[in-house]
């Protein structure tokens, strides 16, 4: 529900980026209209889909007016990853009943990943595709609930990673783990230039009111002096 959902974003607003903009909307919400370019990408697809296809690209536009960019289109690539305007890099997510964009520009970060996941238990068949024993011995909560944050992260991660990489992989290239100051990440296990093995994607992860948000911004490099 997007009213938890802004709850959740109450909570995590200390955390956010200052740079970060984010928005909601509500996939429930009659249709807003979209841009011919946008329509064309979902001219075949099922009526759920286009809720929440549109529903991302309200929040987008809402995201990216706090830039002043205003009545945008954010086409859909044929990879299916949205094209953002020059100069910003931005993710979306969603569920049925909710949805967030985030965007930023792109001196102030390489990639964004964002995430939302139900509070749910993940099933137990799928658990063993997700994530290993240790992994889930990371996280305090009862397994199945771990197994669902831990899924939640690695979808924010590998969102933020494939701007760089345009590589598709399975959960078990990414590894969840803690550093020595309790800090969450995800670890590459094999490299995927440009990243290389035992590369690390910060992760915030913030769980309440039914939801788990996932965000992992990549930092931007700045050349040695
Ligand atoms: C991209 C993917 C992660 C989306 O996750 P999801 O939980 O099904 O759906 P979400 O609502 O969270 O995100 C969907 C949005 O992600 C974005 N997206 C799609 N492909 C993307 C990609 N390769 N990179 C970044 N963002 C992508 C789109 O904006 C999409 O929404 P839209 O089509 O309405 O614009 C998933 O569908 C996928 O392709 N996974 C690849 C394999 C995988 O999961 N590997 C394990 C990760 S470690």
């Amino acid at each position: 529900m997007v009213q938890d959902l802004k709850r959740l974003l109450d909570v995590a607003r200390a955390d956010l980026p200052s740079w970060l903009s984010v928005a909601v909307s509500d996939p429930r919400d009659p249709q807003s209209p979209l841009f011919p370019v946008e329509e064309a990408a979902i001219a075949r697809a099922i009526v759920a889909r286009r809720k929440e296809f549109s529903a991302g690209r309200v929040a987008a536009r809402s995201a990216l007016s706090a830039f002043d960019l205003v009545d945008i289109a954010v086409p859909m690539a044929e990879d299916r990853t949205p094209v953002w305007p020059a100069g910003i890099i931005g993710s979306i997510t969603h569920t049925d009943t909710a949805c967030v964009a985030v965007v930023a520009r792109n001196r102030d970060a390489r990639s964004v990943g964002i995430d939302l996941e139900p509070l749910t238990p993940l099933p137990p068949e799928t658990v063993t595709q997700v994530c290993s024993l240790s992994e889930l011995q990371c996280l305090p909560d009862a397994p199945l609930i771990a197994a669902r944050r831990i899924f939640c992260a690695k979808e924010a991660a590998y969102k933020a990673q494939y701007a760089l990489s345009n590589t598709l992989f399975d959960f078990k290239m990414l590894t969840y783990g803690h550093n020595s100051r309790g800090a969450p990440h995800l670890r590459f296990d094999k490299p995927v230039p440009p990243f290389i093995r035992g590369d690390r994607l910060a992760l915030r992860q913030w769980t309440g009111f039914g939801l788990i948000l996932s965000l992992v911004t990549l930092p931007v490099l700045h050349d040695a002096l």
